[in-house]
């Protein structure tokens, strides 16, 4: 009877610890997985202009699955006005499962994120700076971002990448679809940017930070 009881406790403990080990994410496997993304995200995943693809090398895993699961689940990249966005949208469909996004997110997650990105946007930076205020609450005063709030680090991103998406917000291409809880808290903030030439200036700001 003890020793039944023993195994049985093993064996539930046992389980316990391959759930929790499932839960997290195996950056091996999603390199293996990454063969697919290598293509418009570059190997080193610093993205490709050209090609409209982010930088996705060093942002946080919980960013990063939480978009791969919108993409997959149409809650991003599913709007017939978000272009870049529906280029998207299949390559997430390959990621079988949380799982196999969990891998993912762990891998783009342990590449090195420090390499600079080229400025493209014309913008006045001081401007930017001014604008930023409001942003740094959620993202960081150096855009680091911040998990507690849901809001995930910018600093990095190219800045063209910033514009689309602030303009996507502000458009409602993303940020409206029932189940984007965080996209909707984020779309009333690019409603503040009054125009492109706003959105250009916040943008080239971000870009200075590191
Ligand atoms: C055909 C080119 C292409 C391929 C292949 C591709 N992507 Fe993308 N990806 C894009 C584009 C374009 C965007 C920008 C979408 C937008 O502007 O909203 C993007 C956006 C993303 C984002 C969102 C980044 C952010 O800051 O919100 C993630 C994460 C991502 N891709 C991961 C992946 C992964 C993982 C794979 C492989 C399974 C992959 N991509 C394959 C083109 C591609
Ligand atoms: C109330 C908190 C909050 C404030 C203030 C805020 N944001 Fe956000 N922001 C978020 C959240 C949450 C997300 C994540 C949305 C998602 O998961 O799709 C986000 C996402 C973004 C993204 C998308 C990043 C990517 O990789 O695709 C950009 C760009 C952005 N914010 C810029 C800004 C700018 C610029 C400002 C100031 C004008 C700002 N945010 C103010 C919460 C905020």
């Amino acid at each position: 009877m003890n020793k039944l009881f023993v195994v049985g406790i093993s064996l539930a403990l046992g389980i316990m610890t391959a759930v929790s080990a499932s839960a997290a994410g195996d950056a091996a496997k999603g390199k293996a997985s990454y063969a697919v993304c290598l293509a418009c995200h570059g190997a080193d995943g610093m993205g490709n202009k050209a090609l409209n693809a982010p930088k996705i090398a060093g942002q946080e895993i919980w960013y990063l699955e939480r978009q791969l699961k919108n993409f997959k689940a149409g809650i991003r990249g599913a709007d017939p006005k978000d272009t870049y966005g529906m280029q998207m949208r299949p390559m997430a469909l390959t990621l079988a499962n949380d799982q196999a996004i969990a891998d993912m997110a762990a891998y783009l997650s342990s590449l090195p994120k420090d390499k600079p990105t080229a400025a493209t946007v014309k913008g006045d930076i001081s401007a930017g700076k001014t604008a930023y205020m409001i942003c740094q609450a959620c993202h960081g005063p150096t855009a680091g971002g911040n998990r507690a709030l849901n809001a995930p680090r910018l600093a990095g991103l190219q800045d063209w990448y910033l514009v689309r998406q602030l303009k996507n917000f502000k458009a409602g291409v993303r940020g409206t679809k029932s189940g984007d809880t965080y996209g909707m808290q984020m779309r009333p903030m690019a409603m503040v940017l009054a125009n492109d030439e706003a959105i250009n200036n916040v943008a080239a700001y971000i870009a200075t930070l590191k």
